[in-house]
């Protein structure tokens, strides 16, 4: 894959809350439109022309052709630009990068996802690839935190998701305000991991949030067995090429942006400064 940014049209923009938007591109040029192919996990660098570049996760399914969604905070130079851009503008991609979930060693066994915050963004890709092929898994169960229910990122896929019978999906806030209706559960997200009581053996973990949250949650699934090697992560560095050239998104021995940003546990502290 090139260094050379791809144009697309922004479509569509949907506020989420007061921090998050989503964002779906379609690439102008037709060839690039219909060959686009991509694994749940993997990034894409998006350009703000003029302003600079940021890896950002797709968080539309690859089953879902034509467009790519990204699900994007506003945190400095470049998501600032992209959150000020109005539909119909301009901006630039290049990639799919990274290793993506591993979602053939995955498959045949059980999946239990657990997502914080903006965690939720490639897990909702992987989410995307499991429901299209729901049979390919056994027990699937997801486990989403947020601060409260107004930060709960895509509150009606995510209800959508509690309400089916074939996934078990619990939803947790930290805290609900007075005056705000809440169905789910108040609490930790490590709570939750309790409650969908995924079995140990056979099953899978994606985890994906906040420092914080990573603490929490490792520790919780390690009490309760599962092993490291069966906990994949993602490891978000600072990038610049997103292809293994710079060297800005090493860590230890491994470029983060080429054997990243999904590792598992075992790999993730057997890497210095990680933890
Ligand atoms: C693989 C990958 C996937 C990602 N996916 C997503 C996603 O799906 N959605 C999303 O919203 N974000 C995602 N990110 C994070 C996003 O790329 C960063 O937040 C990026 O920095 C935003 O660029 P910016 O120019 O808007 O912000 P910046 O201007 O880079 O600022 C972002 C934050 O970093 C701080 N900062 C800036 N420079 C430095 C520095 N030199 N040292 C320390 N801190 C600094 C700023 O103060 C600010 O708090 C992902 C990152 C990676 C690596
Ligand atoms: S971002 Fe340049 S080598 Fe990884």
């Amino acid at each position: 894959m090139s260094l050379v940014p791809q144009t697309a049209t922004l479509v569509e923009k949907r506020y989420l809350d007061p921090q998050h938007s989503l964002f779906r591109f379609v690439f102008d040029d037709e060839g690039v439109r219909e060959s686009f192919s991509f694994s749940p996990g993997q990034f894409v660098m998006l350009s703000i022309f003029g302003v600079g570049e940021a890896p950002i996760s797709i968080t539309s399914g690859p089953d879902e052709k034509g467009f790519v969604e990204l699900c994007v905070r506003q945190a400095g130079r470049v998501t600032g630009a992209l959150h000020a851009l109005e539909e119909n503008a301009t901006v630039g991609l290049r990639g799919p990068y990274g290793n993506g979930y591993p979602v053939d060693v995955m498959e045949g066994g059980n999946l239990l996802i657990v997502a914080g915050g903006l965690g939720i963004a490639p897990l909702r890709s992987l989410i995307r690839y499991v429901l299209y092929r729901r049979d390919r898994f056994r027990e699937v169960g997801i486990g989403y935190g947020a601060r409260n229910p107004e930060s709960v990122l895509f509150s009606g896929e995510m209800q959508n998701l509690v309400a089916r019978t074939d996934i078990k999906c619990i939803l947790s806030v930290d805290s609900v305000p007075e005056a705000c209706r809440w169905d789910g559960h108040v609490g930790r997200v490590t709570e939750i991991i309790d409650r969908i009581n995924m079995p140990i053996e056979g099953t899978s973990v994606a985890v994906c949030g906040p420092p914080v949250f990573y603490k929490f949650v490792l520790e919780k699934l390690l009490s309760l067995g599962y092993s490291k090697g069966s906990i994949y992560m993602s490891l978000e560095r600072r990038m610049e090429c997103g292809l293994g050239k710079c060297g800005h998104c090493v860590v230890g021995h491994k470029y983060t942006c080429i054997e990243g940003p999904i590792f598992t546990y075992w790999d993730a502290i057997n890497l210095p400064e990680i933890f």
